[in-house]
This record gives C-alpha cells, sequence and structure tokens, in this order.
C-alpha cells in the first residue's frame, strides 16, 4: 500500500514523477514587480472557489490570486486548518489578490447559501464561481454500489454544482460573470467500476450547456473543463484502494499518449482562460485530458481489472 505523505509534499514531490516533472512549476513568483501589476488578467475581480484546500482547487486558488483576483475558497471543516494555512500563506506572500478561507460542506445546502453570502458580505460582488470540489468513491462494481452511496457522489459532484451556481447566479448575473464547472473525461467515455462517479460528472457536463442556455439572456457565461487524469491527492488516494497503487498509477500515466498525468496548475491556467479570455465561449467544454481519449487501446474484459481490488 502506497503511504500518503503529509500534505505538502505528497502530491507535489511524487507528482513529479508522475507529471513529467512539471508538478513544481505550481509555486511560481508573485507578481508584484513596478509594471507588473496593470498587466494581471484578473485584477480586483471576485471568484468563488469550491474545495479549495487541495489538488486542483488549490492550484486554481493561487492562479487567480496570482493574478490579482480576490478569491474566496471552501472546503469541509475537516480541512480547516489546510484553508486557514492556505490564506496565511498567499497573505504573507505579497500576491497581488487575496483570498479568504470558509468552512463549507457543498453537500449542505445551508453552507452552500453561506459561502455566498459571505463572499457578498466581504467585497459586495462575485465575478466568477469555480465548481470544483467532488470526491472519487473509490472503484466499485455496480452490485457493490448502494443507493445510499450513490446519493452521496451525487450529492457533492452534481447537486452540490447545482446549488453553488444557484445562488451565486443572482450575484453574477449582477456583473455578467461566470461560471466554471471541473468536470470530466469520463463524462464522455465512461470508466470501468465508477457508474456513480461517471454518472455525476455526465450530469455536471449537461448542466454546464442547460445553464448556458438559461443564462445567456443575462449575460452570464457557464463553461466546463473535462479533465483527464491529473496527478492529485484524489488520484493518489484511489490509487492507493488498488491491488496495485503502483500498477495503478503507472496505468494512469499511460492513459495519455503525452506520457504523463497533467498537473493541477493546468486545469487551473484553463480556468482562468475560461473566466478571462474566452469571452465568446459559453457552454463551452474545454478537454484537457494529454490526448488521453485518442485512439484505439485494449478495452476487452479481459485486458482489465478497472482497479478493482482483487
Ligand atoms: N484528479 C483528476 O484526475 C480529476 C480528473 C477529472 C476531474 N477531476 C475533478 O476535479 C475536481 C478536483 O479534484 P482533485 O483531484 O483536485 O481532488 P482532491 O481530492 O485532490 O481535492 C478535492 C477538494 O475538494 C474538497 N471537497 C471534497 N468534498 C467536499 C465537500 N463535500 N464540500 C466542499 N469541498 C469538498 C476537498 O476538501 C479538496 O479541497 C473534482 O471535482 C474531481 O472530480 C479530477
Amino acid at each position: 500500500m502506497l503511504r500518503l505523505l503529509p500534505p505538502k509534499l505528497g502530491w507535489q514531490l511524487g507528482g513529479a514523477a508522475r507529471t513529467g516533472g512539471m508538478a513544481g512549476q505550481l509555486r511560481y513568483p508573485c507578481k508584484t514587480s513596478p509594471g507588473v501589476a496593470e498587466r494581471l488578467r484578473y485584477a480586483g475581480k471576485v471568484v468563488c472557489v469550491t474545495g479549495g484546500t487541495r489538488g486542483i482547487g488549490e492550484a486554481i486558488v493561487r492562479v487567480f490570486v496570482h493574478e490579482g483576483a480576490k478569491v474566496v475558497f471552501c472546503a469541509p471543516e475537516c480541512e480547516r486548518e489546510r484553508g486557514e494555512a492556505l490564506q496565511r500563506e498567499l497573505e504573507e506572500s505579497g500576491c497581488p489578490g487575496e483570498a479568504r478561507f470558509v468552512v463549507c460542506d457543498v453537500a449542505i445546502e445551508d453552507d452552500i447559501k453561506n459561502l455566498v453570502s459571505v463572499t457578498i458580505n466581504l467585497y459586495g460582488c462575485l465575478d466568477c464561481l469555480v465548481n470544483n470540489a467532488g470526491i472519487f468513491p473509490g472503484f466499485q462494481n455496480t452490485d457493490d454500489v448502494t443507493g445510499e452511496g450513490f446519493r452521496t457522489v451525487l450529492n457533492i459532484n452534481a447537486i452540490g454544482y447545482f446549488l453553488a451556481a444557484k445562488y451565486a447566479l443572482p450575484h453574477l448575473r449582477k456583473t455578467k460573470g461566470n461560471i466554471v464547472n471541473i468536470s470530466s473525461l469520463i463524462a464522455h467515455i465512461g470508466y470501468r467500476n465508477a457508474v456513480a462517479y461517471v454518472t455525476s460528472k455526465g450530469g455536471v457536463t449537461a448542466m454546464t450547456k442547460a445553464m448556458a442556455l438559461d443564462e445567456s439572456k443575462c449575460g452570464v457565461r457557464v463553461n466546463c473543463i473535462s479533465a483527464g487524469n491529473i496527478w492529485t491527492p484524489m488520484w493518489q488516494s484511489l490509487a492507493n484502494g488498488t491491488a496495485d497503487p503502483e500498477a495503478t498509477i503507472q496505468q494512469g500515466i499511460n492513459e495519455q499518449p503525452l506520457g504523463r498525468m497533467g498537473t493541477p496548475e493546468e486545469i487551473a491556467q484553463a480556468v482562468l482562460f475560461l473566466a478571462c479570455e474566452a469571452t465568446f465561449c459559453t457552454g463551452a467544454d474545454l478537454w484537457i485530458t494529454g490526448g488521453a481519449e485518442l485512439g484505439m487501446a485494449p478495452k476487452s474484459h479481459q485486458d482489465a481489472t478497472g482497479g478493482v481490488k482483487g
């Protein structure tokens, strides 16, 4: 069984091997030197990020703060220490933007309402919502998935996205802001032994298009990203839940023609692009996958265990 390293080191150091040495790019210098401020891509904009204490969400928080945004990010109570530490680190770094951590479990509607209220009370408006908080419940055969387990995944990964959008939209309409939903490649191509997770991501991609249509009359853009394999704590723990974690990770690396997993920062940069520059995109689904969907590969049942233990 792989051991999860301490939070700061685990996925970032190990990540260099998984991502072709690119994971270290996460901590780049703040844009504070003279003349740089006017080139900030999201200066003064207010952004709300769900699930911002680890992995892709943490990278999104960092990228937006480095580009001058005021970012309110959340995670459940069990992540309070990490959230507060990230807020402190960014405050002390002298970055052009700001970060505030709020405890919020996106499975709880009142928590989401509070997250949006805190954002508005702090900054008076909202320009962008990034729906990122998600769970992967581990590989399971359909026979082993309970109704309750399935509902839990939908609650966090799909209904949580919907509710955050619902409560953010009255404010986004005022700023003609935008929503970026983090979905997944497997919403399009499926994945073995992950029926609840795949269903939830399919819902997110479809919801993005439905909401983009509804909100176009208000000038709010709604886009999503179909992410491929991105080396994060989620990926590490899903590998740890399989019979041979190293083999599972290697298989994950081999799934990309580019020969590595993506980095959280590569997703964060795409989120920034959709929020900031993609002003004629709505309902778009940006695939950031290292080409994982390309070509043919062995797919018969004899070739794959689908990660299920034993
Ligand atoms: N890592 C990948 O390969 C990959 C691929 C495609 C899509 N995604 C999606 O990207 C998003 C981020 O994934 P990640 O790999 O960074 O995961 P992660 O587990 O590394 O981080 C998830 C973050 O979400 C937060 N979170 C979890 N449950 C929450 C809840 N109920 N309320 C609020 N916050 C909660 C966690 O605290 C953490 O900050 C997820 O939606 C995931 O499904 C990931």
